[in-house]
């Protein structure tokens, strides 16, 4: 490990850093246990990623926990991720706000059991004063939902007369995302193998940097996180322009 923090170079720190987090079933299934048993195992790499993040000082991290789309999954294995969700969040969540980390919740929100809802809005109050980094957690997420709900957001503004058309631009858009406030993604992580978007952060991710490993995220530790923030900083982001 400490041979890998050598590499890492400090002054070349990604803002933000997405990460689509894949392969519990996959994992759970090669040891022919239930997909659910790998959703279990994946909280140590989630851990281990905040940690990651904190020791390089990353002040943005997203986590794509679930999307609009894996609500088509077996009720049984919604029902047992939205239990390991809510019972997990509760039990870390002090030791997150000690950690100074704010939480943010993106995504159709209102979709959750009205529990976990509650829950979710207790989280974000307490921690919003929280100035040591911001975790953010895509639920019920899809991109396009929200690009939706932006654009049907701006429209209404602009039929009662509060803006003209003439006021939309990329910043005024932006501020009608989950996301305002929050700068673009600098870089997305994907394990397991597949090398797909699958609906997450589409505008935020404009300019971002893609990695894809062939670990499933249950296997995924600190060590890897570091070797994704290695591989970004060896990459020439031009934004289209020339060297
Ligand atoms: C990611 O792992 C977790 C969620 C999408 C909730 P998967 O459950 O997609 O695992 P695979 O891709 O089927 O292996
Ligand atoms: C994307 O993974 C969603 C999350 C990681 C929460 P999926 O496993 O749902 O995506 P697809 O179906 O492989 O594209
Ligand atoms: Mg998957």
């Amino acid at each position: 490990m400490k041979k890998l923090l050598k590499k890492i170079d400090y002054n070349n720190i990604p803002h933000h850093v997405a990460i689509i987090m894949d392969g519990n079933g996959r994992w759970a299934e090669q040891r022919g246990k239930m997909r659910t048993f790998g959703h279990e195992k994946a909280i140590q790499s989630v851990k281990d990623t905040i940690n990651g993040c904190k020791e390089l000082g990353i002040p943005y991290i997203t986590l794509y926990v679930f999307s609009s789309e894996n609500w088509n999954r077996p009720k049984q294995e919604i029902d047992d991720l939205m239990h390991l969700f809510y019972k997990n969040l509760k039990i870390n969540f002090e030791e997150i706000h000690e950690k100074n980390v704010k939480i943010l919740i993106i995504g159709e929100v209102e979709r959750f059991s009205e529990m976990i809802q509650k829950e979710l809005f207790f989280f974000m109050k307490k921690t919003k004063y929280n100035t040591s980094g911001t975790l953010i957690l895509a639920l019920s997420y899809s991109a396009r939902e929200e690009i939706l709900r932006a654009t049907k957001n701006i429209a209404e503004k602009i039929y009662n007369g509060l803006f003209s058309i003439k006021d939309i631009n990329y910043s005024f858009f932006q501020n009608h995302l989950y996301t305002k406030n929050l700068p673009d993604v600098d870089l997305i992580i994907r394990t397991s193998g597949e090398q797909r978007i699958s609906n997450f952060l589409l505008w935020q991710s404009a300019y971002a940097e893609l990695y894809f490993t062939n670990i499933l995220w249950p296997d995924f530790r600190k060590k890897d996180f570091f070797e994704a923030i290695i591989n970004y900083q060896k990459r020439k982001r031009r934004f289209g322009n020339v060297e």
